[in-house]
């Protein structure tokens, strides 16, 4: 697309008209065309869920090049959590690219990348001594939280979880759990790397003490705690299904690496930056990470990623181990200064409560008509409903697809997830109106009734 084409698109950002507006069927000639083009271009291992081609967002709605106008449920995932184009941050990327738009900061430090540092240290659980590092992505963020993890303790094994996801670099590949479609084919995979059982109250039953004392006994009997450096857990399980663990389950975790000298790592790639009504999901378990993993709505849609914890262990790492040519780039500072900054001083805390609100209340009440809704489960603005058969919850991912792919056909982007693919997660921007939010769930709740 030239400048000129670009300018004649409409802006994006709040000011766009929050309405659900279809022109043309899903996806209407120009997406197909760029679809095409994609095909021809593009390697078929980059998929797309939404077939349109977007051409500006803000609010709660993304619209296509064909003009129509479709409700955000999905956040790009997770990420555009202040909005998209919001004002303040498009500024401040504005503002930080007129100046420069990169030194390297392992070159020439910059104000941005230090702030940036110090709100994390600040904003994230413990009021401990903390330190940042900033990377480009969230599995870039994981795989250096494991790097300073094993460098603090001077040993080699990692624990992650069942349904876990954590990335798609080597490292990460091999921490997440689900073969298809993150890890078939694309071993051997980086060694001492051990699973253990989640707690998944839905499927297992379980307290919290009871699930945590299984994966304990896991670590104790098949990898011993003197071999392992961290163990690392999404607190609310993004792409394996929303999973919310059973209280205690957590904590006990903690208190046993605590006891045992292995860093607790918190993925809250999906679950950081005010998306669950709480700065970081840590907060809602009572839990205080000894290492966060954050990206995704950190910066607003730019790519920013951190690590960010104890002083004593952020320092092991010795001077040129951590680092990189991009990460804690400028703009993308800029933009996370801005994000932050809303999200401190705009009430996008309590936003993201009161759309968890709206969303739990409406698919619980659909859940009572409609038993193939198994559980309807997460935290403010990052909520999911299971699908399972009723007798037997065995999960039921045709109805899940086919549910998400006839609201997307009117004009609703939301997301499946989970383990078995029988989980639609809601993740709608906090920018996102109540009329839209409602109009787009009545749609899902119209798609479900079809199927
Ligand atoms: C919990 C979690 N960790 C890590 C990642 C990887 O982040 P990225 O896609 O930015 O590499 C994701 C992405 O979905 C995630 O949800």
């Amino acid at each position: 697309m030239t400048l000129a084409e670009l300018d004649a698109l409409p802006l994006g950002g709040p000011s766009l008209p929050q309405e659900r507006r279809l022109v043309t069927p899903i996806p209407g000639p120009r997406s197909q065309e760029l679809l095409a083009r994609k095909a021809a271009a593009v390697a078929a291992g980059v998929g797309h869920t939404v077939p349109v081609e977007a051409v500006a967002a803000g609010g709660g709605v993304v619209v296509d090049a064909d003009g129509n106008s479709l409700i955000d449920l999905g956040s790009g995932i997770a990420v555009t959590t202040v909005g998209n184009a919001h004002p303040k941050v498009a500024q401040a990327i504005a503002a930080q690219a007129a100046q420069f738009t990169h030194t390297c900061f392992m070159i020439s430090p910059y104000e941005s990348y230090v702030a940036v540092a110090e709100a994390l240290n600040r904003l994230t659980p413990g009021d401990h001594a903390k330190k940042s590092a900033l990377f480009n992505s969230g599995a870039e963020a994981v795989e250096n939280a494991v790097k300073i993890a094993r460098k603090f303790t001077g040993r080699p094994a990692v624990v992650a979880f069942d349904h876990g996801y954590h990335g798609r670099t080597n490292l990460t590949m091999g921490l997440t759990a689900k073969s298809m479609p993150y890890k078939s084919g694309f071993g051997p995979f980086a060694s001492e790397i051990y699973r253990a059982p989640m707690s998944y109250p839905y499927r297992d039953g379980l307290t919290g003490a009871a699930a945590a004392a299984k994966a304990i006994s896991i670590m104790e009997k098949q990898i011993g705690a003197d071999n392992l450096a961290a163990v690392i857990i999404e607190p609310i399980q993004g792409e394996g299904g929303f999973i919310v663990p059973a209280d205690g389950f957590l904590p006990a975790l903690v208190d046993w690496c605590r006891a045992n000298g292995v860093v607790f790592i918190a993925d809250e790639v999906q679950s950081g930056f005010a998306r669950t009504g709480a700065m970081f999901a840590s907060e809602l378990f009572g839990i205080v990470p000894d290492l966060v993993t954050t990206a995704k709505g950190i910066a607003g849609g730019m790519p920013l990623a951190a690590v960010t914890g104890r002083a004593e262990i952020m320092d092991a790492a010795h001077a040129g181990g951590l680092g990189g040519t991009y990460g804690g780039n400028p703009v993308a500072c800029a933009a996370a200064l801005a994000a932050i900054d809303a999200f401190e001083n705009d009430g996008l805390l309590e936003r993201a409560r009161e759309i968890g609100g709206i969303l739990r209340a409406r698919l619980e009440s659909l859940q009572q008509s409609d038993p193939r809704i198994g559980e309807v489960r997460g935290h403010g603005a990052m909520i999911a409903a299971e699908f399972a058969h009723p007798e037997t919850r065995e999960p039921d991912a045709a109805l899940t697809a086919a549910v998400a792919k006839a609201a997307i056909a009117e004009g609703v982007i939301v997301l499946t997830c989970g383990t078995y693919g029988n989980v639609i997660r809601f993740l709608p921007p906090l920018s996102i109106p109540d009329d839209l939010l409602n109009e787009g769930l009545d749609v899902v709740a119209d798609a479900l009734a079809a199927h």
